[in-house]
Order: structure tokens, then C-alpha cells, then sequence
């Protein structure tokens, strides 16, 4: 059995009760070539929680959410689930272990209808023929239990929709593959003002329905709108891991642009290392 399979198993027999983080990392560093992208990063994302990732340009955001999806092996270091040792070797492990990441892109299909999309590759047969019924019924379910009211109809065209009406399909597709932790790259960054509302507003009910979630954006008013806590990338190394309300944006902006904060909001000293203001 791999480690993969053996997380799985453990959760499926004993369920999730260990009281270790949902995801961690441990000293993980990536290169790629001469360039260090990720330089031995610790890092904790606990369930029910939003855990925004925020960093300049080539910081590492996306080398990290490619880590934790199985995409990238990291050169080393090590990544726990539910506290124990895995070894991804693909995106397929990571999907196993509840682990969904929704890229820029989507990777939804616009010339499919909704219940499709949030079917694909697991449609459901009943006497070997597609139990249209069903699926068309738990599609329905789940977009009503993300309040997602705006869609007219689960037989939509995806091509059809409007951007934030394809994120709420995206998520819904991930809640419904019983995801535990959700990863979303910019997802806020093709919208407008209501559709952003009406994404952020998702995300946070995700996360009080104990789904850990993961945000890359770089918009500091969606950060400070959605996070529970605020991760921040500098040259590829974790420089800070703080509860929202610990810091003000001209904190995180500094941490962003410098790696470090010279005189922190309500204390004396300066330099700080990371993960300091929180519990990682
Ligand atoms: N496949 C790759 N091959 C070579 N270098 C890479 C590759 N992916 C990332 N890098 C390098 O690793 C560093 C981190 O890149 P990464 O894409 O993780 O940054 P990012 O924080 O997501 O930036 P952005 O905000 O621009 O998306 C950059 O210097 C980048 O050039
Ligand atoms: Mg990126």
C-alpha cells in the first residue's frame, strides 16, 4: 500500500479526528534549475479556515499550490496529511487524499451543461446507462447548499455563464467530490463587483462547513475580506503566518515587498521571523 492509500485508509477507519493540522509542510524546497523557488518551507493549513497565500510576482505561490496538488515532488522536506507522511507522485494521489485545486483557467468545459462538468469522469450508471436523475438531482442539491441561487438551470451551458457563476460550478464540482481541502489560484481575479461578493461569500461558507481552503490573490481587499489567516511568500520562503486581524495592510504589503517588517504594529522591536503573530 502507498502512504497515499494508507492517509486514505487511516481516515476512512478511524475518521478525521486526529487533532494535527489538515495539511502541513515541513522544510519544503523546490528548485528549478539555479532558481530556489521554494526554500524549506513550514507551513500548517488547518480545516475550517481560510488561508490566503499572498506574495510579489515569482514568490512561490504557485509552485507551492502545484507541491500540495501532486503536480511538483519537492526536492525535500515533507508534506503530512492529517498529521501523517505522504508522498504524492501525481495529481491523482493529491485528488485521493480530498485535495482539489481550481486553476485560473477552470479546466471546466463550455460545451457541456453544468451537471456534466460537475460529473466528469465520475458520471454515475445505473443498469449501465448514465443515471441522468441522480446527478442531475445531487448538482442541484449541492449548488443549493453553496446558496449559489443564480443559475437558472443545472442543464446551463458552462459556456454560457457568467465568471463567477463558472467558480461557483468549479467549487461545487470539489464539495461534491467530498473534497477536504480546496485551492484556489486568483479566483477572484476575471470578475466584477457582485460576482467577487458573491465568490468570496462561497468561500466562506466553505470554510464554515469545515472545508480548509487555500487562497492565492492578489488582491489585498479579497484577502482581508475572506482570510482567517495570511501566508506570505518572499523569494520562495514563508517570511509570515498571521491571523487577520493581527496585522494591517501596510504590514502584509512590507512583508510582500521586503521579507520582513521593521517595526511591527504594537511592538517595540523590530525583525521578525517567519510565522511569527500565530500559531503557523
Ligand atoms: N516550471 C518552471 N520552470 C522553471 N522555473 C520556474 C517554473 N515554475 C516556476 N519557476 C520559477 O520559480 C519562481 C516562483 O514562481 P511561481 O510561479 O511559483 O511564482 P508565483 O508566486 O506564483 O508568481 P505570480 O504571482 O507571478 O504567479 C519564479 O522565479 C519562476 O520563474
Ligand atoms: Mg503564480
Amino acid at each position: 500500500m502507498s502512504d497515499v492509500q494508507e492517509a486514505v485508509a487511516a481516515v476512512e477507519s478511524d475518521g478525521p479526528t486526529a487533532p494535527a493540522p489538515l495539511l502541513s509542510l515541513r522544510g519544503v524546497s523546490k528548485s528549478f534549475g539555479p532558481v530556489r523557488a521554494l526554500t524549506k518551507v513550514d507551513l500548517d493549513v488547518p480545516a475550517g479556515q481560510v488561508t490566503a497565500l499572498a506574495g510579489d510576482n515569482g514568490a512561490g505561490k504557485s509552485t507551492l499550490i502545484k507541491t500540495v496538488s501532486g503536480l511538483w515532488e519537492p526536492d525535500e522536506g515533507d508534506i503530512l496529511w492529517d498529521g501523517r507522511h505522504v508522498r504524492m507522485h501525481g495529481p491523482r494521489d493529491a485528488e485521493a487524499l480530498g485535495i482539489t485545486t481550481i486553476y485560473q483557467d477552470l479546466a471546466l468545459c463550455d460545451n457541456l451543461d453544468i451537471v456534466q462538468n460537475m460529473f466528469l469522469g465520475h458520471e454515475r450508471l445505473r443498469r449501465g446507462l448514465l443515471d441522468e436523475g441522480s446527478m442531475e438531482r445531487s448538482a442541484r442539491e449541492t449548488l443549493e447548499s453553496l446558496h449559489v441561487t443564480t443559475v437558472r438551470s443545472v442543464r446551463q451551458q458552462v459556456g454560457s455563464l457568467s465568471g463567477g457563476q463558472r467558480q461557483s460550478v468549479a467549487v461545487a464540482k470539489a464539495v461534491m467530490s467530498r473534497s477536504r481541502l480546496l485551492i484556489m489560484d486568483e479566483p477572484t481575479a476575471a470578475l466584477g463587483v457582485a460576482q467577487t461578493t458573491m465568490v468570496l461569500e462561497l468561500i466562506t461558507r466553505l470554510a464554515r462547513q469545515g472545508i480548509g481552503v487555500i487562497v492565492i490573490s492578489h488582491n489585498l481587499n479579497d484577502v482581508f475580506e475572506v482570510a482567517d489567516r495570511i501566508a506570505v511568500l518572499y523569494l520562495g520562503g514563508l517570511v509570515a503566518v498571521v491571523p487577520k486581524e493581527e496585522f494591517d495592510r501596510a504590514s502584509i504589503v512590507e512583508y510582500m515587498t521586503t521579507g520582513t517588517l521593521e517595526r511591527q504594529p504594537g511592538r517595540e522591536t523590530g525583525g521578525t521571523p517567519a510565522n511569527a503573530g500565530g500559531r503557523n
